[in-house]
This record gives C-alpha cells, sequence and structure tokens, in this order.
C-alpha cells in the first residue's frame, strides 16, 4: 500500500501543477510544441528574459534545467519568486490565518478603486490581506501570498483584465460566482502545490530587458511585439493587480482615467520606432548563447526582418512555425473567423 502511494505521487507529471492564467501571450497552448523543438538544443541553463505568466520558465524547470527569470512586471516577478526561485518554502496554516484574521485598518483599495472592479466587502477583504503580507519575513512566503492574491483576482474578473470597470462581460462562469476569500485560500494552495526542487538554483530578476546583465546558455525572447492590430500594453491590462502586488508604491495613479490605472512603464519592445534598435541591442547582448525567439505573424518586425536581424549575430539561424489560434480577448475570437488566426513561430540562432 505504501510503495504503491509512492510510485504514484512520483509519477505527478509537475507541470500539470502550473497555476496557469489567462496572461496575454502566454504560451501556455503552445509550450510542448515549443518543447519539440527546443529539447534538441544543449543547454544546462536557460534565460527567460520576458516570462509573463512564467509557463515557459515552469515547464523549462521541470525538465531539469537552470532557470533564470525576468519580466519587468512585479507580478510576473512574483509568481516566479514563489515557484520558479522557491524550491521547498510554502506558506502554512498558520500563516494563512494570520493573512486572513489579523484585523487591519487599511482601506487604500476601498477608496481608491470603490465600485470599479470589486464589492465593498472584497475591497476590505484585499485591503486587510495586502496589509497582512507585509506580516511575513520571508520571502518566499511573501512572494506566495502575493501571487495567490494576484491570481484570484485574475480569477474573480471577468476576461482576468483591469480595463473596463464594472461587470460587463460577466459570462456567469463559476470562478466569477466564487468569493474573493475562497480563490485566495485555494490560490495559496495551488501556489503551494507547485513549489519543487530540480536540484538546480533557480532565480527570478525583475528589471528592464535592457538592463538585464546575466547570460545563459540558452536565452529565450517572447516581448511585446508591436502590431497594428492588437494591443500589448500589460500595465494597461493588469494595472489593478501590479498595484496590488507592489502595494503601489513608487506608483502614482493617473487620477483622470475612469480605470485608475498608473502610467505605463515604458518598453522599446512595443513602439514601432524603438523595437528594432531593442532587438539589436538585445541580441548583440546575447549572442554567444544560443537565442530562441517566439513570434507572431502580424507584429513588427517582420519575420524576414528579424530573421536577417538574427543573422547578424548568429551564424545559423532556423524558424519554426507552430501553428495557433489566438485569443486576444476581442469579439473576432469567435469561431472561424479567419482575420484572428495568427501564425506563431520559434525562431532558433546558434
Ligand atoms: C509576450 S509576454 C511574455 C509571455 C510569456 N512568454 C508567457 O508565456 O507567459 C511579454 C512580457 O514582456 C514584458 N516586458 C515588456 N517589455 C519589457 C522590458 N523592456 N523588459 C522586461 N520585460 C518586459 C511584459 O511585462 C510581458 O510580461
Amino acid at each position: 500500500m505504501y510503495s504503491n502511494q509512492i510510485e504514484i505521487e512520483e509519477s505527478v507529471d509537475q507541470f500539470s501543477l502550473f497555476p496557469g492564467t489567462r496572461y496575454m501571450g502566454s504560451k501556455n497552448k503552445i509550450i510542448y510544441k515549443m518543447w519539440e523543438t527546443l529539447r534538441h538544443l544543449e543547454f544546462e541553463s536557460f534565460l527567460d528574459v520576458f516570462a509573463g505568466s512564467n509557463v515557459v520558465s515552469y515547464f523549462i524547470k521541470a525538465k531539469g534545467k537552470e532557470v533564470i527569470t525576468n519580466d519587468f512586471m512585479s507580478i510576473s516577478y512574483y509568481f516566479a519568486k514563489a515557484i520558479v526561485e522557491n524550491s521547498s518554502t510554502i506558506l502554512n496554516d498558520d500563516e494563512l490565518n494570520l493573512l486572513l484574521e489579523t484585523p487591519s485598518e487599511k482601506s487604500f483599495i476601498s477608496e481608491t478603486f470603490r465600485d470599479l472592479y470589486f464589492t465593498e466587502e472584497e475591497n476590505s477583504f484585499l485591503d486587510q490581506v495586502r496589509a497582512n503580507i507585509e506580516l511575513i519575513d520571508n520571502e518566499y512566503k511573501k512572494a506566495i501570498a502575493i501571487s495567490a492574491l494576484v491570481r484570484a483576482c485574475m480569477k474573480k474578473r471577468p476576461r482576468g483584465i483591469f480595463t473596463f470597470i464594472g461587470q460587463r462581460y460577466d459570462d456567469g462562469r463559476k470562478d466569477i460566482r466564487k468569493t474573493l476569500r475562497d480563490h485566495f485560500i485555494d490560490n495559496v494552495q495551488d501556489f503551494n502545490n507547485a513549489v519543487f526542487d530540480n536540484g538546480t538554483v533557480c532565480q527570478a530578476n525583475n528589471t528592464l530587458s535592457q538592463d538585464l546583465n546575466i547570460t545563459a546558455d540558452l536565452v529565450y525572447l517572447d516581448p511585446p511585439y508591436y502590431s497594428p492590430k492588437s494591443d500589448n500594453d500589460y500595465v494597461r491590462r493588469y494595472h489593478f493587480v501590479e498595484g496590488l502586488a507592489k502595494n503601489w508604491e513608487g506608483l502614482e495613479i493617473q487620477n483622470h482615467t475612469i480605470t485608475k490605472k498608473f502610467k505605463s512603464y515604458p518598453s522599446p519592445f512595443s513602439k514601432r520606432e524603438s523595437a528594432f534598435d531593442a532587438f539589436h541591442s538585445l541580441i548583440d547582448r546575447h549572442k554567444n548563447s544560443a537565442i530562441a525567439i517566439s513570434y507572431s505573424s502580424n507584429s513588427i518586425p517582420t519575420k524576414e526582418e528579424l530573421t536577417n536581424i538574427l543573422k547578424e549575430y548568429k551564424s545559423d539561424v532556423k524558424v519554426y512555425e507552430i501553428d495557433h489560434t489566438y485569443s486576444f480577448g476581442n469579439q473576432n475570437h469567435k469561431t472561424g473567423n479567419k482575420s484572428n488566426r495568427v501564425k506563431e513561430y520559434l525562431f532558433i540562432g546558434t
């Protein structure tokens, strides 16, 4: 009986425990296809410069590699800290109770975001838990708590985004009816379950790609491509949870905006004028590593332009096509609409 149990535990697919989100541009749906290409490269260390949801990093960590993540969004950083860098620390029941039961006088969220995304009761819950997270002095436990709170808000929120106020897209999903408190408790469990040790020392970073002075055997680039057809402003989409992760420290809310968002972080990749130079300097910086780049067909630089940039720095450049229909969150994703058919590519430069 006992030995059976061990067998079952060992056969658990680590990646199936990844706490996924509907993060814009997430490679969740194509990670297995990407792996079919990446697995043939020789690498022990892996740098994910634009980690986003961290799905790629978590997958590669599950393959036993030393993973280094980076993203300028704090929500991405805390997820990475909680389940990529962290190999053994979990948030226990006493600490969860401390977060849930310690009274707090804080009212910033209730006052600033009244009637925008959540009910008054939910806002006070967020005020209380966010304040109590500061009582925890372990960086990994704190990262689990912040990530669980962020994912709870994303799950409870129609479409998981904060570009509109009210419940416009309330589709009656179970996740929307479930209380924020229950979402949070379940998410602490989900993040705890996702913690594992792959025998290497992984690391999470939270800086601009252009300021990251670390490299690895294989460097993976998945920047937000400029596209005239779609929005790639991460802060605009996720400002509320990003603010929550940072406790709005150092952020200036633009009070004239209906959504009460703060000013977007500047990224050279999201503007047509600066994207080319940004690619050149990033690829130049990592030219001694193998480089993998995710790319989708309706973006700038074009596929040919990006191939040429990569060829300036790497002697062997291959482009793999991974067909995939994106759901960008607009109304075009209804079945059969060809306008939303984006081809996804993986560039490999060695
Ligand atoms: C396409 S998403 C990455 C998605 C990720 N591969 C996944 O599977 O979830 C691009 C990410 O780049 C981040 N980002 C944009 N500009 C950046 C910059 N200059 N430096 C660091 N991160 C940046 C955004 O916050 C976003 O998370």
